[in-house]
């Protein structure tokens, strides 16, 4: 039973690369289980990370720009994966070009859509960024929500892009008015409010969805990685409060006129994240912020398994060095029915830990050394 599941489980088996970031070539087979990069720093450990994820998400996990991935001094570049899902492979292609949009194709077939991706692939990308999370400011928390939700709902996703939309039109159009012509832009406004207000609920709903499920997982979670210590708990956090988004929109048109942005609504939005009454972003120290928030990561990670019947895939790129032991085993003994690709600047991470290292493969400038 345990060897079936394990030979269904999601996995990317292959990835080629041409004139991606600091690879001129590149032609990796992976193992189903733990894959390990190590090497120097600037070498292009996080740049193997970045490819795979852009082939399933077509986005960059650092939000760069389809040019800067393209491999200096090119005009184009190709990341090519074979995604194995529930016993059937799919061969995700894509072109990144330095002057125009990006061409994707599914088994060879071109999509018109990036959507039509949706659902092959599912990535948690852990980062030491991730850890930070709690402690930094409330972008970063709804990033985290976003980026997983948009993974996970494809409704979720659409009502993203309406939203950021409608937001970025809203804004222009409060650029545009000034205290002579604002009877004139008074109707416009209201029309995308409207659609702002809508949208807008729909994100909060899913949001705050989303918030009960990992509070569901987070808790006991949290507890072994503190050996019971503390507690957890994450709130939605509204921007528009006791209001409803419609009201906190209309009492806030005069002053996101003046400041020429809109103020309220789910881009606004925080979580907050709580120990007992101790509000974790603001009081808590620097060891209680990062265990909190490894272990949102991890109830990411079991989120995810639950909402999509299978593992995701885990790009784990340098976290290992930035946890204390028990953390590293803790996280280590969590990922083990997971296929993950770790990177390091040392294998000596794992050398006391029964964690099974799979494949290790050794990156020097652009070029990768399979080791065993
Ligand atoms: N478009 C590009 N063309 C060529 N080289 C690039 C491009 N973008 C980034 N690089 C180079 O890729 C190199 C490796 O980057 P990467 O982030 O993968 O390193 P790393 O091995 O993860 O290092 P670290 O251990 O410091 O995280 C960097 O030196 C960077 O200059
Ligand atoms: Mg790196």
């Amino acid at each position: 039973m345990i060897l079936m599941e394990n030979k269904s489980k999601l996995k990317i088996k292959s990835l080629k690369l041409k004139n991606f970031r600091n690879y001129g070539l590149l032609n990796l087979n992976f193992d189903d289980e733990a894959n390990i990069f190590y090497g120097d720093n600037a070498q292009g450990k996080t740049n193997i990370l970045e490819a795979v994820y852009i082939s399933g998400t077509t986005k960059s996990h650092r939000s760069a720009k389809d040019r800067e991935l393209i491999r200096f001094g090119n005009e184009e570049s190709h990341i090519e994966t074979v995604i194995e899902k529930k016993g059937i492979n799919y061969q995700i292609d894509l072109h990144l070009k330095k002057n125009g949009p990006k061409g994707i194709a599914i088994n060879k077939m071109p999509i018109r859509k990036a959507s039509e991706l949706f659902g092959i692939v599912n990535f948690v990308f852990f980062s030491p960024e991730d850890l930070n999370i709690i402690k930094n400011g409330p972008s970063e928390r709804r990033r985290f929500i976003d980026l997983e939700l948009s993974q996970l709902d494809k409704i979720y996703l659409s009502n993203l892009t309406n939203y950021n939309r409608i937001v970025n039109q809203r804004n222009h159009l409060l650029k545009q008015i000034s205290f002579d012509n604002k009877k004139k832009f008074t109707d416009t406004l209201e029309i995308w409010e409207l659609q702002l207000v809508q949208y807008g609920n729909r994100l909060i709903e899913r949001r705050k969805q989303f918030v009960e499920d990992i509070n569901r997982i987070v808790s006991s979670v949290h507890k072994k990685l503190t050996g019971n210590k503390e507690e957890i708990q994450i709130i939605y956090e509204p921007s528009n409060g006791n209001m409803t988004l419609e009201e906190a929109i209309k009492k806030n048109r005069e002053r996101d006129i003046k400041i020429k942005s809109t103020s309220t609504g789910p881009h606004r939005d925080d979580i907050c994240i709580k120990s007992g009454d101790l509000d974790i972003r603001r009081f808590g120290s620097q060891g209680q912020q990062r265990t909190a928030a490894l272990s949102l990561k991890l109830s990411e990670i079991e989120l995810v398994k639950r909402t999509i019947h299978d593992t995701p895939i885990l790009l784990l790129d340098d976290v290992l060095s930035e946890l204390d032991k028990h953390r590293q085993n803790y996280l280590l003994d969590s990922i083990n029915d997971i296929q993950t690709l770790i990177t390091c600047t040392g294998v000596e991470d794992f050398v006391n830990h029964r964690f099974s290292i799979n494949k290790v493969f050794h990156v020097q400038n652009g070029q990768v050394a399979k080791e065993n």
